[in-house]
């Protein structure tokens, strides 16, 4: 890797089909970055342990992300794509923090706290999930972590961390800053709320042509002014907002009209990518090696920050 460079890190988990939100919030960043950092991609596959408790499907879900970061554009020459589980520092690591971390302020993270209003069942992993996030970004003297808005809290968590840590123990990490796209931090879904896999209400980043056209029309559209603000909101990621002005204004409460060039301007933003994910899923054993050697690049990095930090602490003898 070049010398110079600032190091980027992300990370998505591997649960569920991603969606234009992921893409446009997240991936597209990580894609046109990659020619001016040095990027470290991850498949977080233990975060997502915390939620698919089935191997067969984490498995395929973690093949089917590695399709999707390769399909988006992500290059194994130029980036270390990997994932978490390879790399066992990732988990010493958050046990390090796990225990320079006090409980309310954990209390404090956003996606526990709406777990507990909803009287979700909570993990001990979900609780912790902030420290092992902190130590996916930390280990690799990360500069810059390119997100979409809802994962502000969680790299400011890992700043605070870090500081911490340096405090107690003497400057070893870096802070870190997040990267949030003002222009799409939160893309809507169809029914309007954040788009999520979590509420059902994506549009596949993958999706055939039949179902962009299914989950256009159902968008919910509010009837109070002549411009539907959630199907505006998606087109606005497809074409300028220049664009839009005329054809909204010529189309003022054609909704169904509107809806039908959203889904044309859709289709043909995903057919190519769908076309190239087809062909490298024709071949998982090329990606299985590019996980494989991504893990090995990772590791190399990551083993050499942890034995600074065993020292740091004071566990390590010889
Ligand atoms: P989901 O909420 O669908 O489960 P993830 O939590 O896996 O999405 O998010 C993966 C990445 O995509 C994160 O960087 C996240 O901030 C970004 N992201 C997710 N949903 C959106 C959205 N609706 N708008 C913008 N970015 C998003
Ligand atoms: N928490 C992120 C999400 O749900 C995924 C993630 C895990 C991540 N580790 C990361 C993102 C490190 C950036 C950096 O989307």
């Amino acid at each position: 890797m070049a010398q110079g460079k600032k190091i980027l890190l992300s990370g998505i988990q591997p649960s569920g089909r991603p969606h234009i939100g992921n893409y446009f919030g997240a991936m597209k960043q990580f894609v046109e970055m990659q020619r001016d950092h040095d990027c470290f991609f991850m498949i977080a596959d233990y975060h997502a342990l915390n939620t698919i408790q089935d191997a067969g499907a984490l498995q395929k879900g973690i093949i089917d992300l590695a399709i999707d970061y390769l399909a988006v554009g992500l290059d194994p020459k130029k980036s270390v794509i990997f994932k978490q589980s390879d790399v066992s520092e990732h988990t010493e690591l958050a046990w390090i923090f796990d225990a320079i971390t006090t409980m309310p302020f954990l209390a404090r993270a956003h996606a526990f706290k709406d777990a507990e209003a909803k009287n979700k069942e909570i993990s001990v992993g979900l609780f912790n999930y902030p420290m092992l996030m902190a130590a996916d970004i930390l280990l690799y003297d990360t500069d810059i972590v390119p997100v979409g808005a809802d994962q502000k809290q969680h790299v400011e968590i890992t700043r605070d961390t870090a500081e911490k840590f340096n405090r107690i123990f003497g400057k070893t990490f870096n802070l870190p800053e997040a990267k949030i796209l003002p222009t799409v931090a939160v893309v809507p879904g169809i029914d309007g709320r954040k788009m999520s896999k979590s509420y059902g209400n994506t549009v596949p980043l993958f999706a055939e042509d039949e179902e962009i056209e299914k989950l256009v029309m159902s968008i919910v559209t509010d009837s109070s002014g002549g411009i539907p603000k959630n199907v505006y909101e998606i087109h606005k990621l497809f074409r300028s907002e220049d664009d839009l002005a005329s054809l909204y204004q010529s189309k003022e409460g054609k909704y169904k009209e509107l809806k039908e060039k959203l889904t044309h301007d859709i289709k043909a933003f995903i057919r190519p990518l769908r076309e190239r994910r087809k062909a490298i899923a024709n071949d998982t054993d090329a990606v299985r090696n590019i996980l494989k050697d991504g893990g090995t690049r990772a590791k190399e990095k990551a083993s050499a920050k942890m034995e600074e930090v065993r020292e740091k602490v004071g566990v390590k003898l010889y």
